[in-house]
């Protein structure tokens, strides 16, 4: 799920480390000085040729400069500031990035506000309520909703927010209106201590129709046997040489062969704060449950797909799926 692609105009803007050569609107060549067309008097000059030259100085620019100073623009890097908390790099001292930052530092912390009352106003929405009283590690409990994920009104305004802010998080690209259109929003809502009509967006995952993933590889798979060892004669290819290599780092490689499977995972989220608590779990089991009317899905026989995951979702994908999740391309 991390890639990295446009994003709107004004996360754009502080997403991006952008070159130097781009971020400034003039350039630091040293200009030649202009010198005086004539030298320089000197004590064997006469009065009245003195006189003559003075007159020959017409313009401001023309006249030979006092004191020249060369100036220098220093450009220092350490404008760019990237945060521990979030990860945004951005701007320091500038207002617009700044405030940009603020608010998303402190989402993907603490993660957005619900309004209880505007899921009942919004009928096309088709909010649902999944799950009540879902328990989790800490002994907290929540409920899980859904919600079609290309709402329009006050729900769309607040999911593409939600959405925004997890693209900018995962350094992913913008769901498309058509992959919107074929999705559901599954959010994890935790009470609010401030108020009783409001509660906390504590976790977020998006379900879509997808219609082929790949089986994720087996260690075994990766290795291959021992007895493969090559010879300079008939080299022999490494096993993961017909392997799709997802992430060489963490050694995520899948068999190429698409396999149908009914359900993508494009995106998933939980704030810094809610985290190790189980609320992803429980939105990928509301998920694999609800996503398709009356047939509850099994991420165990390879009917749930994620995208290409990080190093935390990777983590989740393992405990959740059992070797049985795959993974598709967006
Ligand atoms: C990945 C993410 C969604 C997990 O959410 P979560 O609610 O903390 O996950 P859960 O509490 O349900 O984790 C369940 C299990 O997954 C594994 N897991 C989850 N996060 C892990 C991590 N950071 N490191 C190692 N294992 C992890 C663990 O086995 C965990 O069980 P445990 O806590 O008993 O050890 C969350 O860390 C997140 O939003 N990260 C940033 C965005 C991201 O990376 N999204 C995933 C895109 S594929």
């Amino acid at each position: 799920m991390r890639s990295s692609s446009p994003f709107d105009s004004s996360s754009q803007k502080i997403s991006r480390k952008r070159p130097l050569s781009e971020r400034l609107s003039f350039h630091n060549t040293p200009q030649h000085l202009k010198r005086a067309r004539t030298t320089t008097s000197t004590s064997s000059s006469t009065p009245a040729t003195k006189h003559k030259k003075k007159h020959k100085y017409k313009s401001k620019e023309d006249r030979a400069p006092k004191n020249l100073t060369q100036l220098h623009f220093t450009l220092d890097s350490s404008v760019l500031r990237t945060c521990p908390l979030c990860d945004l790099t951005y701007t320091k001292g500038a207002p617009e990035d700044e405030t940009l930052h603020s608010s998303h530092c402190a989402r993907v912390q603490r993660g957005m506000q619900w309004r209880r009352d505007e899921e009942r106003t919004a009928v096309e929405a088709q909010v649902c309520e999944v799950a009540t009283g879902v328990k989790l590690k800490d002994g907290n409990s929540g409920r899980i909703i859904s919600i079609n994920a290309d709402a329009s009104g006050k729900i769309g305004s607040k999911l593409a927010a939600l959405l925004q802010t997890i693209s900018l998080h995962l350094s992913s690209p913008p769901l498309t209106r058509d992959v919107l259109r074929t999705s559901k929003v599954y959010l994890f809502l935790l009470p609010s201590k401030r108020s009783l009509s409001c509660e906390t967006i504590a976790g977020c995952a998006i379900a879509t129709h997808i219609s082929t993933a790949m089986a994720v590889a087996s260690p075994a798979e990766v290795q291959g046997h021992p007895t493969n060892t090559s010879s300079s004669v008939n080299p022999i290819p490494p096993p993961t040489a017909r392997l799709v290599s997802v992430d060489p780092s963490s050694s995520l490689f899948c068999k190429p062969e698409p396999l149908s499977t009914p359900m993508g995972i494009p995106r998933l989220f939980v704030p810094s704060a809610y985290r190790r608590r189980d609320i992803a779990l429980r939105l990928l089991d509301a998920a694999a449950a609800t996503f398709v009317h009356a047939c509850p899905l099994d991420p165990h026989r390879g009917e749930v797909a994620f995208t290409q995951p990080t190093a935390s979702g990777k983590a989740l994908m393992e405990k959740w799926g059992r070797g049985g999740a795959r993974i598709y391309q967006e």
